[in-house]
């Protein structure tokens, strides 16, 4: 009798990416990596070992936040700090860094590893995505891989969905792929350049969120009778957005991206039982939001997995915006773009 084939694991990929590189870790190498915000969401895996996503996403890297990691080998256990904190080996974090650290991880060897959340302050963002992007480059310079962007995404990939859209800069697509294995399941960098767009971080609530994206996601896909028509609307959205993005429409990208956020939030209202993330504070900034654009205002938002909310806006509107909700502007990474003396953008 022939077993059943053993499903791909994230080991599997791993040893097929790092196929004859060096596993003899040097002494310590430091790396960051971007934190990135989704403009059209990455929500529902097809496969939960190697965080496949059911669709394709789009999602831009920010200029000033990011995650800084200095990785080093040492002895058993691992060592891990976290924003100055030493995790303790239980801990739900240290627990999950370890585990990604075991991919990688040559016998006997336990890692070191000191990473910091470089965002002004308690932003209330996601940091898995720049915090598992900024370790794989961490451990691609430890060990000397020289490992391809691609490679790198996917493997970042396999601590977090949205950590491979981290190893770029300005507009990033994550291809879904259709292969079991992944291997055509990474990011890309878009072309297009607009130094023009702004992300105001409107941090509603910054204390930890009670369900993980990657429980609510799962009870999502499996629960809500709205999930089936999630694909459909990621797919319209993602077209219409690549056109907004290459005109720099920004009503447009913001009509697009405020409408994918609601309909995912729509699909976890309508799972059994709900999961809800907006607070009546994240309803009342809505209001405040839709009056404003009333007014003439050219606003918008996209919210994620938690009460807060990232508006879009372009920079002649900012400081308007500043004025009217009292929050902290930060720009789209484009690296080919430097700011002018007089502060505004300019392509190099
Ligand atoms: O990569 P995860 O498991 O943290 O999921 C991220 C999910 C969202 O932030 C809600 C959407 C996205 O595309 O970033």
């Amino acid at each position: 009798m022939t077993s059943p084939a053993q499903p791909y694991s994230a080991a599997d990929a791993v040893r097929q990416i790092l196929d004859g590189r060096p596993m003899t870790p040097g002494s310590a190498f430091r790396a960051s990596a971007p934190v990135n915000i989704a403009l059209v969401k990455y929500w529902g895996k097809r496969d939960e070992a190697l965080n496949l996503p059911v669709t394709s996403s789009l999602s831009v890297s920010l200029a000033d936040l990011d995650t800084e990691t200095e990785i080093a080998a040492g002895s058993c256990p691992d060592s891990l700090m976290l924003d100055g904190r030493v995790l303790e080996p239980g801990e739900p974090d240290a627990r999950r860094l370890s585990a990604f650290l075991d991919l990688f991880r040559p016998p006997g060897v336990g890692f070191r590893m000191k990473s910091v959340n470089r965002v002004p302050t308690a932003a209330g963002l996601a940091s898995s995505a720049s915090g598992f992007a900024a370790l794989i480059r961490a451990l691609d310079g430890l060990f000397g891989w020289g490992l391809p962007a691609r490679e790198l995404s996917i493997l970042a990939r396999l601590g977090s969905g949205s950590a491979c859209r981290s190893l770029f800069d300005g507009f990033v697509e994550w291809r879904a792929g259709h292969a079991k294995d992944g291997m055509d399941s990474y990011a890309i960098r878009l072309p297009a350049v607009w130094p023009e767009l702004r992300i105001g971080l409107w941090i509603l609530d910054a204390a930890r969120k009670p369900m993980s994206s990657r429980d609510a996601m799962r009870h999502t896909v499996q629960t809500s009778p709205l999930y089936r028509a999630w694909p459909e609307t990621v797919e319209t959205d993602l077209r219409d957005l690549r056109g907004a993005i290459h005109r720099k429409d920004i009503e447009r990208l913001i009509r697009i991206a405020e409408g994918n956020a609601l309909a995912m939030h729509a699909t976890m209202a309508a799972a059994r039982p709900p999961a809800i993330y907006p607070t009546a504070e994240t309803h009342q900034a809505l209001a405040r939001i839709r009056k404003a654009r009333s007014d003439g205002l050219r606003i918008g938002f996209t919210m994620d997995a938690g009460p807060n909310i990232k508006l879009l806006f372009a920079e002649s509107d900012r400081e308007t915006v500043e004025r009217l909700f009292g929050i902290r502007t930060i720009a789209v990474g484009f690296p080919e773009v430097r700011p002018a003396p007089d502060g505004k953008a300019n392509p190099s």
